[in-house]
């Protein structure tokens, strides 16, 4: 349904991967402003997109320049100053009508080895960027719960994504891709992902969500699939063991189930991701 009027959203990183993919999903059936902060032509001449840098500007003049309905945080960067950003957009969240859907990690469970993690189960992480994305997501859940969505995700795989591309390089250059035996894993594409999101925005809908396969898979086998399919040249891995027994890290859904079609499964993502 196209109905501009209905939201007006601000995606925060549109340049970024997965901003950048979200932004693509949205622009046609919404108003939608962006912020970048690697200066380029193409940003500079669009006029629904602002320069931002968490580590020099103040949020909340983006806010009152773009009055966004909803707001998507897809930012990397300085976890400081990312934080006091996300204590401003909480505020403003807060005292205007206005959400936030804000884009988290499974290394919220980064501590828990032995089992994949669901919606509800408590986080814990041992990573520095875990501890960064618990500590907002727990500034966001203290509003009200209309007022937020936050969307754990697993390796954000996809055509032209960064990972795929970096194998890629490690393919041409014939240095050692990285993979962890050990390691159990679920994963998403970042085209899945925006229409997750634009289904979330539809219907309104809020919560933590688990937006990864609905199954699992071992790290070094997903990697070496992908490998497989992009032929070409003899790969060279390095085999990373981080513990002698399997270990999660993993985000299923469970509480918070979105509909059959927008559900994927990590042949899926091979699939969308070697196109
Ligand atoms: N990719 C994954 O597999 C994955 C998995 C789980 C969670 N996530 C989360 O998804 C979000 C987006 O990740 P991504 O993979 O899309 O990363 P990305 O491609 O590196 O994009 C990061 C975005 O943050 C912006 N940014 C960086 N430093 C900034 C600063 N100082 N001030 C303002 N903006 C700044 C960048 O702007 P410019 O491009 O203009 O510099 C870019 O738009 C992150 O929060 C990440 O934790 C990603």
């Amino acid at each position: 349904m196209l109905d501009k009027k209905k939201h007006k959203i601000l995606v925060l990183g549109v340049n970024g991967f997965i901003g950048n993919a979200i932004y693509k999903e949205l622009y046609p059936y919404f108003r939608v402003f962006g912020t970048y902060s690697t200066p380029n032509k193409a940003s500079e001449k669009n006029k629904q997109f602002f320069h931002y840098n968490h580590e020099e500007d103040d949020v909340v003049e983006i806010l009152e320049a773009t009055k966004p309905s909803i707001i998507i945080s897809s930012l990397r960067g300085n976890f400081a100053t990312q934080t006091i950003a996300h204590r401003h957009i909480t505020e403003y969240v807060k005292h205007h009508n206005c959400k936030i859907i804000f884009i988290s990690s499974a290394n919220v469970f980064d501590a828990y080895k032995n089992y994949p993690s669901y919606e509800l189960d408590k986080t814990l992480s041992s990573s520095i960027y875990g501890h960064f994305k618990i500590k907002i997501e727990n500034m966001l859940m203290r509003l009200p719960k209309s007022k937020w969505a936050i969307l754990r995700l697993p390796m954000v795989f996809g055509t032209g994504s960064p990972r795929i591309e970096e194998i890629r390089t490690q393919l041409k250059e014939k240095t050692p891709i990285e993979v962890f035996p050990n390691l159990i894993i679920n994963v998403t594409t970042d085209y899945k992902l925006s229409q997750q999101i634009h289904y979330i925005i539809n219907r309104n809908k809020t919560g933590i969500f688990h937006l990864g396969s609905t199954d699992l898979i071992h790290h070094d086998e997903f990697i070496k699939e992908i490998v497989g399919s992009l032929v070409l040249y003899n790969p060279v891995y390095k085999q990373v063991y981080t513990t002698n027994d399997d270990r999660y890290l993993a985000v299923l859904p469970k509480d918070n189930l979105l509909p059959k079609n927008l559900q994927i499964q990590s042949k899926d993502v091979l699939k969308m991701s070697i196109l």
